[in-house]
């Protein structure tokens, strides 16, 4: 699949549910409703969206939600999807997760396939772990992390910057996670649907912090690329990498190979964007049909936009895209 811009789309991120059993503030407000049941694709058809996907040409399938690991019989889909791994027809099949059901699942996600993934931790303050989730535990996650490295998951630890809440403590997770042997990504805050916090307030930007963090650490700019948005940083000799996702004050959109599928089945062509094609009606009405799903999504790349824009409404003070990143996984 090449879009209008030359670009090849080989990376599927399909959320898999829009529920978390967290709520950080940064993605969700605290009374969220939640999509009913009957709206959200089974299993099975998430699996026939995904087969559509691999035969036109994507590589990569992360899983995202809300949080993937809490959506009911997850494992079945993904051992199912692992064996696309296995007999080599795509190349990683990863997550994105909060953590919390980690410890639960970490060995079955080896042994279906998954060779790393990606964990959101913000900061590694119990208090304000706490506050940051709403009522997350840190304890959890952390066991979480150990079980999963013990599992042979390499593991890659997502923090959202945000200004005035965990800016202090950047060096500090740098810190941890070269000593735990994980990599780190730092990631600007995005403006996506109404939360109960000032979006400007919380927002910081990654170029001044990569200026900070050089004061004590030797940042080497690096070639080394997992197929996501971020840039990576050498981290002295440690052997390993600190990643910087820059949406809002370093634009990536030129390299994009990624679209994403919400749980709901609808295709976003770009995060940044509301347009978006319904898989599901093509699925249902179609009797499951692979054929014409495939044709929709191929129209669909061909609608794909250049670029994102993230912006705040003046006049409202709420961000222009409604739509909460917990809908489209990142
Ligand atoms: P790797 O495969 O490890 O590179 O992961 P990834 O960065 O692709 O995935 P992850 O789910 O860890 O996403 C990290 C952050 O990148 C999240 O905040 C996503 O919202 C953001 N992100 C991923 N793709 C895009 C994109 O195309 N546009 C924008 N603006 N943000 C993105
Ligand atoms: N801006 C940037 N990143 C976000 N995430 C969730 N909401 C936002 C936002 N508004 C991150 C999560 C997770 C990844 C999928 O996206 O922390 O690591
Ligand atoms: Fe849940 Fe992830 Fe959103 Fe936090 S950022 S509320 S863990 S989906």
């Amino acid at each position: 699949m090449i879009d209008p811009f030359g670009r090849h789309i080989t990376y599927l991120r399909l959320s898999v549910t829009d529920r978390c059993d967290f709520r950080c503030q940064y993605c969700m407000a605290e009374n969220m409703q939640f999509l009913p049941k009957s709206d959200v694709l089974s299993l099975e058809e998430l699996e026939i969206l995904c087969t559509a996907f691999i035969a036109n040409g994507v590589k990569k399938i992360r899983l995202t939600g809300g949080e993937p690991l809490v959506r009911k019989n997850m494992m079945s889909l993904i051992d199912n999807l692992g064996q696309y791994v296995k007999d080599n027809i795509i190349e990683e099949l990863t997550l994105t997760t909060n953590g919390s059901q980690l410890a639960k699942y970490a060995s079955g996600l080896y042994e279906a396939g998954v060779r790393r993934i990606n964990v959101s931790v913000d900061t590694l303050d119990e208090a304000k772990f706490r506050h940051i989730t709403r009522w997350g535990n840190l304890d959890q996650v952390l066991h979480g992390i150990r079980a999963a490295q013990d599992a042979g998951l390499a593991i890659k630890i997502n923090m959202v910057a945000l200004k005035g809440i965990n800016d202090d403590e950047i060096g500090q997770m740098l810190d941890w996670c070269v000593r735990n042997q994980m990599d780190l990504t730092l990631i600007e805050t995005m403006p996506l649907g109404e939360i109960d916090v000032n979006r400007h307030e919380q927002y910081l930007s990654l170029q001044q912090v990569r200026e900070q963090l050089a004061d004590s650490w030797e940042l080497a700019e690096s070639d080394y690329r997992t197929g996501g948005p971020a840039r990576y940083y050498s981290v002295g000799s440690s052997g390993r990498k600190l990643g910087m996702i820059t949406p809002m004050s370093h634009n990536f959109c030129d390299s994009c190979n990624r679209i994403r599928v919400t749980c709901t089945g609808q295709l976003f062509m770009c995060l940044g964007h509301e347009d978006n094609i319904d898989l599901r009606e093509v699925l249902r009405n179609h009797q499951g049909d692979r054929q014409a799903v495939e044709q929709a999504i191929i129209s669909a790349i061909s609608k794909k936009p250049e670029r994102h824009y993230f912006t705040i409404d003046p006049e409202h003070n709420r961000p222009t895209l409604q739509r909460h990143m917990s809908m489209t996984g990142g």
